[in-house]
């Protein structure tokens, strides 16, 4: 850059995961897997954001089980918690205090076009919690307190990220002077890149191809839960929607068929293909054909998953230990960035 060094940020993964319950398909091909696949290229932190779940919903009755369920999820589908850093978000208070410095930085108007709060509050806005309203600052926050430069997502999270490079650039923006006079060229915070992409970022119902697969679907058909054993993985694939006819050969003919479109996604998945390449082997078949194809490609993917998930939650104190650990090395990061936010903004510390 002409006239300043830039600011080299080290590269840092960071994603959250609610612990709401219902851990699905979506979930894991969305965001899980790849959470697995990026921590051969990079440093990663991997979060379960129980500051989150309480957003909707203060009192959560399994909260701390939900929460170790998630951690067995992580670690059940391959994330080395040794190398990198698994953790719950109220352990380390670093994400509650920047979050309030980025609610004084994000407008009213930028929070009140998150289609995910309009969903979320429905027609009773007025009711929503103030914390719900805020989400998209914690998120920011849990990001941004480590700086981190990549962010692995579903695309439903999409709209989020945008908001946390606004709430980074305009953080940066305000405080542009002493940024500088630190030696912070190119602002204090890096504008994170969203990881979204593969066949599987938006994953659908199984009952409706216009719904995203979700954990509050009352329908327990339109997903496919981690936890579920082979029996139920394959009775809820044979029952899937689809429609009368078979598979087309190319990708171009899934468009007006998402039923179709869904089932090719999580077979790309899940074997790591692309659906070009899936089309490529299942052109002209027909579903029933398919489904059992796919019916035995998830049952070998998730079946073991699911199984260690099991083994892991059933030793409670194990995965606490994960986490203490966890949290204690992610507070190192985070205290730091705390203490240069502090004098950035010009409060005054210990
Ligand atoms: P959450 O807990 O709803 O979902 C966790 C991850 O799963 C992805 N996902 C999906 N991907 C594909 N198809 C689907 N049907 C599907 N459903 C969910 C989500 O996109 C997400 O990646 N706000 C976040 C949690 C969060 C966070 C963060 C994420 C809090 N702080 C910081 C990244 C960085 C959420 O509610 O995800």
């Amino acid at each position: 850059m002409a006239g300043g060094q830039m600011t080299a940020f080290k590269e840092r993964v960071f994603s959250g995961v609610q612990p709401t319950g219902n851990l699905h398909l979506g979930n894991y091909l969305g965001a899980i897997r790849r959470f697995v696949q990026l921590q051969e290229e990079r440093d990663c932190i991997y979060c379960v954001v129980d500051l989150h779940a309480i957003t909707a919903q203060l009192v959560q009755p399994d909260l701390r089980s939900q929460t170790r369920e998630v951690t067995a999820a992580f670690l059940a589908a391959g994330i080395d918690a040794r190398r990198h850093i698994v953790f719950n978000q109220s352990q380390v208070p670093a994400h509650a205090e920047l979050s309030w410095i980025f609610d004084c930085v994000a407008r009213i108007g930028w929070l009140n076009r998150m289609t995910q709060f309009k969903e979320m509050a429905g027609k009773d806005r007025e009711n929503a919690s103030v914390g719900l309203f805020a989400y998209p600052c914690l998120m920011a926050a849990d990001i941004l307190v480590y700086r981190a430069t990549h962010v692995p997502v579903g695309e439903d999270q999409k709209q989020h990220l945008e908001l946390t490079r606004d709430i980074a650039q305009k953080f940066n923006n305000d405080f542009a002077g002493p940024i500088t006079e630190r030696g912070f060229t190119e602002g204090y915070f890096p504008l994170t890149e969203p990881l979204i992409g593969g066949p599987a970022a938006r994953v659908m119902s199984l009952r409706d191809g216009t719904k995203k697969m979700s954990k509050s679907d009352p329908s327990d058909n339109s997903r496919i839960n981690l936890t579920d054993d082979a029996d139920a993985i394959a009775q809820k694939i044979r029952k899937a929607k689809t429609d009368p006819e078979a598979l087309p050969s190319e990708e171009a003919g899934l468009a007006a068929r998402p039923e179709a479109d869904n089932l090719v996604g999580i077979y790309a998945g899940l074997a790591d293909q692309t659906k070009a390449e899936v089309l490529a082997g299942y052109g002209n078949a027909q579903f029933s054909t398919f489904k059992s194809a796919l019916v035995d490609l998830a049952v070998a993917k998730l079946g073991p998953i699911g199984q260690e998930m099991t083994r892991l939650v059933a030793d409670p104190g194990h995965i606490d230990a994960v986490l203490a650990d966890g949290a204690e090395r992610a507070a190192a990061i985070a205290e730091e960035t705390m203490r240069d936010v502090k004098d950035i903004v010009g409060l005054i510390r210990r």
